[in-house]
């Protein structure tokens, strides 16, 4: 079976290792990957917006399977082209990624189908949404693009000069392009976040995962948010409860809404969630996998990756999967010095292979080979992973791992899923 797997960090990773392993036999390409993905993979060089290029590779090379990791190339409509070209691909079409790429789109659906979620008013005048905010007596509040902005378009601000900053950024300066020329306002909510992901065919759920991610810098959640520095698998906050109400309340009248807005979601609905004294409500939606939940919750998966796929795009009879309740697993983010911001490239990594493959991995992202060498490119560079019977197992590992990687600058939080109970 061809397969190719767009994109290129760490979550790409994840999928291209669980795929390698699939009991299918399987001819994988990636594009355009990373420094890691030569082991498992063909790397392409052809970048995962570049939809018309990919799709005339995927035809010439008889690809059977895509899978999509990022966003971009989804809301673009890599789906809906390929699809028109006869090929089979794994991901939502457009109509559907907006879930994600337009935040009103998703604010309104939750609305509408009674989907908890914060209170909020949409603008697309700049002079209304200024006059709003003056009659706000409480803060915080919470300013968002409409648009995609990786994960940097919302604002929570402490008072009315924040507010207006925070609307001029985005409406008037357009510091996310097009992305801010719409914007959401909406009730600041207090409580402990956590996400869930449900593959599905769009009307049922095949699988469903959760982990909790770590988006500051630093230990403690102190210094700037950053993609994303570490994460553990499965969220505590995810008991069997919890897991029925979300389904019920969130997941369930989520596809069903899209289904009836002719934007039925094939794909991995991710759920950004929030666990209140009141209740669950949803900060977001996304059109994909976390990254880096992704190096997290695929590991824990005992199927195989391609059966769920395929069973996602109505091939198979497949049931739905639970992951082995014992499997845990944490994950650590090994990045360059003085990331988010600036930071050095090009530093050479050497990697102790000698680790228990069983419960260990190690996701690259910022890597790439250079003069034969391996090197960093970017500012999050590898993930490393753990698994095991509980959190604190799984953590030890990984921290233990982090020893087998090393490059100059190397600079990772030491707290990942450090008090969390099993
Ligand atoms: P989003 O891109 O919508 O997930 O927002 C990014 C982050 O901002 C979330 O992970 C939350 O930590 C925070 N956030 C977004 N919306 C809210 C909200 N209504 N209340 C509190 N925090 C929020
Ligand atoms: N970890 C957050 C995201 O992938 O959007």
């Amino acid at each position: 079976m061809n397969i190719l797997i767009i994109g290129e960090g760490g979550r790409e990773s994840a999928i291209l290792q669980k795929i390698y392993n699939s009991k299918n036999n399987t001819n994988i390409f990636i594009a355009p990957g990373n420094g890691g993905t030569d082991n498992y993979a063909t790397k392409i060089n052809i970048k995962s917006d570049n939809i018309t290029q990919l799709a005339s590779f995927a035809l010439e090379n008889k690809i059977d399977l895509t899978i999509v990791g990022p966003e971009i190339p989804l809301s673009l409509g890599i789906v809906d082209y390929f699809q028109s070209k006869g090929l089979k691909i794994f991901g939502p079409s457009k109509n559907a990624s907006r879930i994600e790429g337009s935040k009103s789109f998703a604010k309104n659906l939750m609305k509408e189908f009674n989907i908890p979620t914060a209170k909020y008013k949409i603008f697309n005048d700049v002079n209304l949404a200024m006059k709003y905010i003056q009659t706000l007596d409480t803060f915080p509040i919470v300013v968002k693009a409409d648009g995609l902005a990786a994960g940097k378009g919302v604002y929570i601000v402490n008072n009315l000069d924040e507010a207006i900053n925070s609307i001029k950024d985005l409406m008037d300066n357009q510091v996310f392009g097009n992305s801010g020329k719409t914007i959401v306002i909406e009730e600041y909510i207090n409580g402990k976040e956590f996400s869930v992901f449900a593959f599905t065919d769009g009307v049922e759920i095949k699988a469903l995962l959760s982990a909790c991610d770590y988006k500051k810098a630093y230990d403690n959640d102190e210094g700037p948010n950053t993609g994303g520095m570490g994460s553990y698998s499965p969220a505590p906050e995810f008991t069997e409860t919890n897991k029925e109400y979300i389904v019920s309340k969130i997941i369930k009248p989520t596809l069903k809404g899209l289904e009836q807005k002719e934007s039925k979601f094939v794909g991995v609905l991710y759920c950004g969630l929030i666990l209140t004294t009141k209740g669950i409500y949803v900060i977001e939606f996304n059109c994909r996998l976390g990254d880096p939940e992704t190096q997290v919750v695929i590991p824990t998966l005992n199927c195989d990756l391609i059966e769920l796929i395929e069973s996602c795009l109505g091939k198979t009879n497949f049931k739905f999967i639970k992951p082995k309740i014992e499997n845990k697993a944490v994950g650590v983010v090994l990045s360059s010095n003085g990331y988010p911001y600036k930071y050095a490239i090009d530093k050479k990594i050497s990697i102790n292979n000698t680790y228990n493959k069983d419960n260990s991995y190690i996701f690259h992202a910022g890597t790439k080979i250079y003069n034969g060498n391996l090197v960093t490119s970017g500012g999050r560079v590898l993930t490393v992973v753990g698994t095991g019977n509980s959190i604190n197992q799984a953590r030890n590992l990984a921290y233990k791992l982090c020893d087998n990687v090393n490059f100059e600058n190397k600079f990772y939080r030491k707290d990942i899923a450090k008090n969390i109970e099993d």
